[in-house]
């Protein structure tokens, strides 16, 4: 893969925390970019500082961070570009994709795509002033998969960053199948760089994806990267031996572990987060879905030690493993 290529994380909320993101790039590397997870609420007139904790001081960021945002007021946009410029940021995100029916329902997230006219209206008030970079983070639509032509043609009127566009709709949520063919289209009719998220498992899965679209320069990373956190480097040609990889993900875990400790003192609630990064994790061993269910019952910190311990010295999965864990097993657990 031409170096020229770059790879981005997804963000997750509440697990891609700064914490995490932070272990990451310790432990691990391989993402030219990280997109931490979305801020909403932040309000119109002040901002108050304990909503952009996740992502200031610009400082505690191990590798190149980009805020995203919720919103559809205007004002509060322009508000949050001026202080994230203030803090050193030159890029935000605005969430055009998130599916959750509470936000959604608003016309928050994805459920502003069936409306063009109202996304014409904030684009012309926010353009009018914004001087941060702004790239779009999208879906097909909320219920029907062409509302995203409306949508590409009225951004076409706006200097929009960038565009990465999850091939999925609002209502499909993150389950069947991505349309790598609408992307070509979107690709066809956005005057934007384009970025592919979705689905994207493995290396021959990303391969794939790359004969297809051979001359696209930037892909995003989920799930696939919190279930096997090795997809970046592998993906970049950097194959690390099984043992490197478990020293580094015993590594990464213990970080994870130590650093949630402090800032989620409540042991139930820091074993859930704890949990929350196996249930993708656990993929990256060939029984992953076992191990997942064993770390889940435990219910102290020495249980799921040992759990852990048992855990991070099993085989690894192949990549006919990494495809089917999302799609067949775990949504079972
Ligand atoms: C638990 C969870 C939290 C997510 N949080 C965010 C978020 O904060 N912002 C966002 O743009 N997408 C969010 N997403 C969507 C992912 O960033 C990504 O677009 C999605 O998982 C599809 O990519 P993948 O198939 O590579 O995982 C979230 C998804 C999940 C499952």
């Amino acid at each position: 893969m031409p170096a020229s290529e770059s790879l981005l994380l997804a963000p997750f909320k509440g697990i891609t925390t700064k914490a995490w993101r932070n272990a990451f790039s310790r432990h691990v590397e391989g993402f030219d970019q990280i997109y931490a997870p979305f801020i909403s609420g932040v309000g119109d007139t002040r901002i108050n500082p304990s909503k952009l904790q996740d992502i200031i001081p610009i400082s505690d960021n191990l590798s190149p961070t980009i805020p995203q945002f919720i919103s559809t007021n205007a004002k509060e946009i322009i508000l949050l570009g001026k202080t994230l410029q203030d803090h050193g940021y030159d890029h935000m995100n605005w969430n055009l994709g998130c599916p959750f029916t509470r936000i959604a329902e608003k016309f928050r997230g994805c459920g502003i795509l069936p409306y063009p006219q109202m996304l014409e209206e904030i684009l012309n008030e926010v353009f009018a002033k914004l001087t941060i970079k702004l790239s779009i983070k999208t879906r097909l639509g909320y219920k029907n998969p062409e509302e995203i032509y409306t949508i590409l043609e009225v951004l076409n009127n706006y200097p929009i960053h960038s565009i990465i566009l999850h091939t999925r709709t609002g209502k499909q949520l993150y389950r069947g199948n991505t349309d790598p063919d609408a992307f070509s289209t979107c690709r066809n009719i956005s005057l934007h760089p384009m970025v592919y998220n979705g689905d994207i498992y493995n290396l021959p899965g990303f391969l794939t994806l790359k004969s297809a679209f051979p001359d696209l320069t930037t892909w995003m990373l989920g799930r696939g990267a919190l279930m096997n956190p090795f997809l970046p480097m592998e993906i970049k040609g950097h194959l690390l031996s099984d043992s490197e990889k478990r020293t580094r993900l015993t590594a990464f875990h213990k970080d994870l572990f130590d650093n949630a400790r402090q800032s989620i003192p409540q042991e139930k609630k820091h074993l859930g987060w704890m949990k929350a990064i196996w249930y993708y994790m656990s993929g990256v061993f060939s029984d992953g879905e076992k191990l997942f269910r064993n770390i889940k019952r435990t219910s102290s910190i020495s249980e799921y030690h040992q759990s852990v311990e048992y855990t991070l010295d099993q085989p690894f999965s192949d990549h006919s493993q990494q495809e089917h864990y999302f799609k067949h097993s775990i949504k079972h657990i």
